[in-house]
Protein backbone atom coordinates (compact mmCIF):
# COMPACT_ATOMS: atom_id res chain seq x y z
CA UNK A 1 0.00 0.00 0.00
CA UNK A 2 1.03 3.33 -0.52
CA UNK A 3 -0.56 6.70 0.31
CA UNK A 4 -0.11 10.38 -1.22
CA UNK A 5 -1.86 12.92 -0.22
CA UNK A 6 -3.09 16.28 -3.05
CA UNK A 7 -3.53 19.12 -1.42
CA UNK A 8 -5.06 22.39 -2.50
CA UNK A 9 -3.89 25.32 -4.32
CA UNK A 10 -4.99 29.32 -4.10
CA UNK A 11 -3.76 31.64 -7.21
CA UNK A 12 -2.04 34.37 -5.54
CA UNK A 13 -2.13 36.35 -8.44
CA UNK A 14 -3.95 35.09 -11.72
CA UNK A 15 -3.78 37.26 -15.40
CA UNK A 16 -4.82 36.98 -18.39
CA UNK A 17 -2.12 37.96 -21.03
CA UNK A 18 -4.81 37.50 -24.32
CA UNK A 19 -6.44 34.43 -26.14
CA UNK A 20 -4.34 31.83 -28.04
CA UNK A 21 -5.14 30.57 -32.19
CA UNK A 22 -5.63 27.18 -29.97
CA UNK A 23 -8.42 28.39 -28.06
CA UNK A 24 -6.72 28.51 -24.52
CA UNK A 25 -5.20 31.90 -22.85
CA UNK A 26 -2.05 32.48 -21.82
CA UNK A 27 -1.80 33.02 -18.06
CA UNK A 28 1.04 34.48 -15.66
CA UNK A 29 -0.03 33.44 -12.40
CA UNK A 30 1.31 32.68 -8.94
CA UNK A 31 -0.07 29.31 -7.41
CA UNK A 32 0.35 28.16 -4.09
CA UNK A 33 -0.12 24.90 -2.14
CA UNK A 34 -2.54 24.89 1.28
CA UNK A 35 -2.87 21.95 3.38
CA UNK A 36 -6.81 21.17 2.88
CA UNK A 37 -5.58 17.44 0.76
CA UNK A 38 -7.53 14.68 -0.32
CA UNK A 39 -5.50 11.38 0.40
CA UNK A 40 -4.74 8.41 -2.50
CA UNK A 41 -3.83 5.06 -1.80
CA UNK A 42 -2.83 2.66 -4.05
CA UNK A 43 -2.34 -1.03 -3.71
CA UNK A 44 -0.77 -3.28 -6.75
CA UNK A 45 -3.61 -5.38 -8.73
CA UNK A 46 -3.76 -6.69 -12.72
CA UNK A 47 -6.19 -3.86 -13.41
CA UNK A 48 -6.44 -0.06 -12.71
CA UNK A 49 -9.34 0.34 -10.53
CA UNK A 50 -10.56 4.20 -8.83
CA UNK A 51 -12.92 4.13 -5.94
CA UNK A 52 -13.68 7.62 -4.52
CA UNK A 53 -15.59 8.53 -0.98
CA UNK A 54 -17.63 11.04 -3.31
CA UNK A 55 -20.26 8.79 -5.09
CA UNK A 56 -20.82 11.30 -7.78
CA UNK A 57 -16.70 10.82 -8.63
CA UNK A 58 -16.86 6.80 -9.42
CA UNK A 59 -17.04 8.03 -13.32
CA UNK A 60 -14.58 6.59 -15.93
CA UNK A 61 -13.59 10.31 -17.16
CA UNK A 62 -12.31 11.21 -13.81
CA UNK A 63 -8.77 12.80 -13.73
CA UNK A 64 -7.45 9.94 -11.14
CA UNK A 65 -8.61 7.25 -13.80
CA UNK A 66 -7.44 9.59 -17.13
CA UNK A 67 -4.16 10.07 -15.38
CA UNK A 68 -3.51 6.05 -14.40
CA UNK A 69 -4.42 5.15 -18.28
CA UNK A 70 -2.20 7.15 -19.86
CA UNK A 71 0.99 6.59 -17.71
CA UNK A 72 0.36 2.75 -18.17
CA UNK A 73 0.16 2.92 -21.81
CA UNK A 74 2.76 5.44 -22.42
CA UNK A 75 5.29 3.43 -20.37
CA UNK A 76 3.92 0.21 -21.63
CA UNK A 77 3.60 -1.21 -18.20
CA UNK A 78 1.60 -4.39 -17.54
CA UNK A 79 1.22 -3.35 -13.84
CA UNK A 80 -2.18 -2.17 -12.52
CA UNK A 81 -3.36 -0.33 -9.33
CA UNK A 82 -6.53 -0.41 -6.87
CA UNK A 83 -6.72 3.30 -6.15
CA UNK A 84 -8.87 4.70 -3.17
CA UNK A 85 -9.32 8.58 -3.72
CA UNK A 86 -10.42 9.90 -0.03
CA UNK A 87 -12.12 13.58 -0.76
CA UNK A 88 -11.41 16.82 1.74
CA UNK A 89 -10.79 19.08 -1.23
CA UNK A 90 -13.95 20.77 -2.18
CA UNK A 91 -15.44 20.03 -5.98
CA UNK A 92 -15.21 22.36 -8.71
CA UNK A 93 -14.51 25.48 -6.28
CA UNK A 94 -11.04 26.71 -8.19
CA UNK A 95 -8.93 24.96 -5.14
CA UNK A 96 -7.62 22.53 -8.59
CA UNK A 97 -8.99 19.86 -6.25
CA UNK A 98 -9.66 16.95 -9.60
CA UNK A 99 -6.05 18.70 -10.58
CA UNK A 100 -3.95 17.84 -7.26
CA UNK A 101 -5.49 14.36 -7.04
CA UNK A 102 -4.52 13.55 -11.28
CA UNK A 103 -1.24 14.56 -10.11
CA UNK A 104 -0.76 12.76 -7.54
CA UNK A 105 -1.98 9.65 -9.03
CA UNK A 106 1.31 10.36 -11.63
CA UNK A 107 3.45 10.54 -8.50
CA UNK A 108 2.37 7.41 -6.91
CA UNK A 109 1.79 5.08 -9.64
CA UNK A 110 5.61 6.53 -11.02
CA UNK A 111 6.92 5.39 -7.33
CA UNK A 112 4.25 2.10 -7.44
CA UNK A 113 5.28 0.66 -10.65
CA UNK A 114 9.11 1.60 -10.61
CA UNK A 115 9.02 3.87 -13.49
CA UNK A 116 12.00 6.00 -12.15
CA UNK A 117 10.30 9.42 -13.99
CA UNK A 118 11.54 12.56 -12.74
CA UNK A 119 8.92 15.59 -11.54
CA UNK A 120 9.77 17.10 -15.30
CA UNK A 121 9.30 14.39 -17.36
CA UNK A 122 5.98 13.59 -15.41
CA UNK A 123 5.28 17.63 -15.62
CA UNK A 124 5.35 17.43 -19.46
CA UNK A 125 2.95 14.60 -19.37
CA UNK A 126 0.61 16.07 -17.08
CA UNK A 127 -0.19 19.20 -19.17
CA UNK A 128 -2.18 16.78 -21.29
CA UNK A 129 -4.54 15.96 -18.69
CA UNK A 130 -5.26 19.48 -17.73
CA UNK A 131 -3.49 22.97 -17.58
CA UNK A 132 -3.14 23.21 -13.69
CA UNK A 133 -2.27 19.27 -13.10
CA UNK A 134 1.46 19.98 -13.84
CA UNK A 135 1.97 22.63 -10.62
CA UNK A 136 1.11 19.99 -8.39
CA UNK A 137 3.61 17.83 -8.90
CA UNK A 138 6.29 20.93 -7.13
CA UNK A 139 3.70 22.33 -4.92
CA UNK A 140 4.80 25.23 -2.68
CA UNK A 141 5.10 28.50 -4.12
CA UNK A 142 5.17 28.66 -8.26
CA UNK A 143 4.90 30.75 -11.60
CA UNK A 144 2.83 29.37 -13.50
CA UNK A 145 2.87 30.68 -17.19
CA UNK A 146 1.93 29.08 -20.83
CA UNK A 147 -1.33 27.81 -20.35
CA UNK A 148 -0.80 27.25 -16.87
CA UNK A 149 1.24 24.21 -17.57
CA UNK A 150 5.07 26.03 -17.40
CA UNK A 151 5.56 26.06 -13.96
CA UNK A 152 8.81 27.53 -12.35
CA UNK A 153 9.32 26.59 -8.67
CA UNK A 154 9.59 30.09 -6.65
CA UNK A 155 11.12 30.75 -3.18
CA UNK A 156 8.53 29.84 -0.76
CA UNK A 157 5.91 32.10 0.06
CA UNK A 158 5.81 33.25 4.11
CA UNK A 159 3.50 30.82 5.77
CA UNK A 160 0.09 32.40 6.04
CA UNK A 161 -3.44 31.16 7.52
CA UNK A 162 -6.39 31.20 5.61
CA UNK A 163 -9.67 30.63 5.34
CA UNK A 164 -11.85 29.06 2.81
CA UNK A 165 -15.47 29.78 2.55
CA UNK A 166 -17.18 27.18 -0.11
CA UNK A 167 -20.10 28.90 -1.09
CA UNK A 168 -23.56 25.97 -1.68
CA UNK A 169 -23.92 27.47 -5.16
CA UNK A 170 -24.48 24.77 -7.74
CA UNK A 171 -21.97 23.33 -9.51
CA UNK A 172 -21.90 24.77 -12.95
CA UNK A 173 -20.68 22.55 -16.22
CA UNK A 174 -18.02 23.45 -18.08
CA UNK A 175 -17.33 26.04 -15.19
CA UNK A 176 -13.47 27.57 -15.93
CA UNK A 177 -14.17 26.97 -19.35
CA UNK A 178 -17.35 29.80 -19.56
CA UNK A 179 -15.97 32.01 -17.18
CA UNK A 180 -12.71 31.80 -19.07
CA UNK A 181 -14.77 32.83 -22.18
CA UNK A 182 -16.23 35.57 -20.32
CA UNK A 183 -12.60 37.57 -20.10
CA UNK A 184 -11.76 39.93 -22.82
CA UNK A 185 -9.18 42.43 -24.27
CA UNK A 186 -10.70 44.98 -21.59
CA UNK A 187 -9.84 42.75 -18.47
CA UNK A 188 -6.41 41.29 -20.18
CA UNK A 189 -3.34 42.44 -18.19
CA UNK A 190 -0.02 42.37 -19.15
CA UNK A 191 1.94 40.39 -16.52
CA UNK A 192 3.04 42.71 -14.34
CA UNK A 193 0.60 41.85 -10.77
CA UNK A 194 2.39 38.37 -11.32
CA UNK A 195 5.91 39.71 -11.55
CA UNK A 196 5.77 42.99 -8.96
CA UNK A 197 4.38 39.76 -6.41
CA UNK A 198 6.77 37.75 -7.33
CA UNK A 199 9.54 40.55 -5.98
CA UNK A 200 7.86 41.16 -2.84
CA UNK A 201 8.05 37.07 -2.41
CA UNK A 202 11.51 37.28 -2.60
CA UNK A 203 11.87 39.80 0.11
CA UNK A 204 10.08 37.20 2.76
CA UNK A 205 7.57 39.80 3.78
CA UNK A 206 4.43 38.65 5.25
CA UNK A 207 1.78 38.22 2.26
CA UNK A 208 -0.22 41.49 2.04
CA UNK A 209 -3.91 41.33 0.28
CA UNK A 210 -2.82 44.57 -1.78
CA UNK A 211 0.05 42.12 -3.31
CA UNK A 212 -2.66 40.20 -4.87
CA UNK A 213 -4.89 40.62 -7.87
CA UNK A 214 -7.42 37.89 -9.62
CA UNK A 215 -8.60 38.74 -13.11
CA UNK A 216 -11.45 36.37 -12.55
CA UNK A 217 -13.24 38.68 -10.10
CA UNK A 218 -14.00 41.14 -12.42
CA UNK A 219 -16.49 38.46 -14.02
CA UNK A 220 -17.37 35.68 -11.46
CA UNK A 221 -19.69 37.62 -9.15
CA UNK A 222 -22.16 38.17 -11.98
CA UNK A 223 -21.19 34.73 -13.47
CA UNK A 224 -22.16 32.55 -9.67
CA UNK A 225 -25.60 34.03 -8.46
CA UNK A 226 -25.26 35.02 -4.60
CA UNK A 227 -21.45 34.94 -4.54
CA UNK A 228 -21.44 38.87 -3.72
CA UNK A 229 -23.85 37.92 -0.61
CA UNK A 230 -20.93 35.48 0.55
CA UNK A 231 -18.32 37.92 0.29
CA UNK A 232 -20.13 40.15 2.38
CA UNK A 233 -21.13 37.62 5.44
CA UNK A 234 -17.08 36.65 4.90
CA UNK A 235 -16.39 40.38 5.81
CA UNK A 236 -18.72 40.80 8.77
CA UNK A 237 -17.09 37.23 9.82
CA UNK A 238 -13.82 39.31 10.19
CA UNK A 239 -12.23 39.38 7.16
CA UNK A 240 -10.05 42.01 6.32
CA UNK A 241 -10.26 41.40 2.24
CA UNK A 242 -12.08 38.84 0.43
CA UNK A 243 -10.24 36.54 -2.46
CA UNK A 244 -11.38 34.33 -5.33
CA UNK A 245 -9.73 30.92 -5.57
CA UNK A 246 -9.17 29.96 -8.86
CA UNK A 247 -11.71 30.88 -10.95
CA UNK A 248 -14.11 30.51 -8.16
CA UNK A 249 -16.61 29.99 -6.59
CA UNK A 250 -14.60 29.71 -3.13
CA UNK A 251 -13.31 32.84 -1.46
CA UNK A 252 -11.06 32.97 0.95
CA UNK A 253 -8.91 35.50 3.05
CA UNK A 254 -5.47 35.24 4.89
CA UNK A 255 -5.59 35.85 8.26
CA UNK A 256 -3.18 37.37 10.17
CA UNK A 257 -2.45 34.65 12.28
CA UNK A 258 -4.10 31.38 13.05
CA UNK A 259 -5.93 32.52 16.27
CA UNK A 260 -7.64 35.31 14.22
CA UNK A 261 -8.04 32.80 11.56
CA UNK A 262 -9.87 30.35 13.81
CA UNK A 263 -12.27 32.98 14.87
CA UNK A 264 -13.40 34.19 11.67
CA UNK A 265 -13.63 30.28 10.16
CA UNK A 266 -15.98 30.05 14.31
CA UNK A 267 -18.24 32.61 13.35
CA UNK A 268 -18.54 31.44 9.57
CA UNK A 269 -19.55 28.37 10.71
CA UNK A 270 -21.64 29.99 13.23
CA UNK A 271 -23.74 31.60 10.03
CA UNK A 272 -24.38 28.00 9.06
CA UNK A 273 -21.43 28.62 6.40
CA UNK A 274 -19.24 25.54 5.18
CA UNK A 275 -15.98 26.38 5.50
CA UNK A 276 -12.00 25.68 5.90
CA UNK A 277 -9.27 26.23 7.75
CA UNK A 278 -5.60 25.78 5.72
CA UNK A 279 -2.01 26.76 5.91
CA UNK A 280 0.51 27.59 2.96
CA UNK A 281 2.43 24.70 2.78
O1 LIG B 1 -6.83 22.82 -19.13
P1 LIG B 1 -8.19 22.57 -18.59
O2 LIG B 1 -8.80 21.32 -19.15
O3 LIG B 1 -8.26 22.61 -17.10
O4 LIG B 1 -9.07 23.78 -19.08
C1 LIG B 1 -10.49 23.77 -19.10
C2 LIG B 1 -10.95 24.82 -20.08
O5 LIG B 1 -10.61 26.12 -19.59
C3 LIG B 1 -10.28 24.72 -21.44
O6 LIG B 1 -11.02 23.89 -22.29
C4 LIG B 1 -10.30 26.16 -21.91
O7 LIG B 1 -11.55 26.47 -22.49
C5 LIG B 1 -10.18 26.96 -20.64
N1 LIG B 1 -8.79 27.40 -20.39
C6 LIG B 1 -8.30 28.48 -21.11
N2 LIG B 1 -7.01 28.92 -20.88
C7 LIG B 1 -6.26 28.33 -19.93
C8 LIG B 1 -6.76 27.25 -19.17
C9 LIG B 1 -8.04 26.82 -19.43
O8 LIG B 1 -8.98 29.04 -21.98
N3 LIG B 1 -5.03 28.80 -19.70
Amino acid sequence: MLTVSACAKVNLTLEVLGKRPDGYHNIASIMQAIDLCDTLTFEPHSDISLKCSVPSLNAPQNLVLRAARMLAKQSGTSQGARIYLDKRIPEAGGLGGGSSDAASALKGLNQLWGLGLSTENLAERAAALGSDVAFFLYGGTALASGRGEKITPLKPATEAWLVLLIPAIELTPEKTERLYGQTTSSIYTDGKATNRLKAHLETGRPMQPSWMFNVFEKVAFDFFPGLSVYKQRFLHAGAHSVHLAGSGPTLFTIAADQHEAHDIWHRLRGMGLSAEMARTV
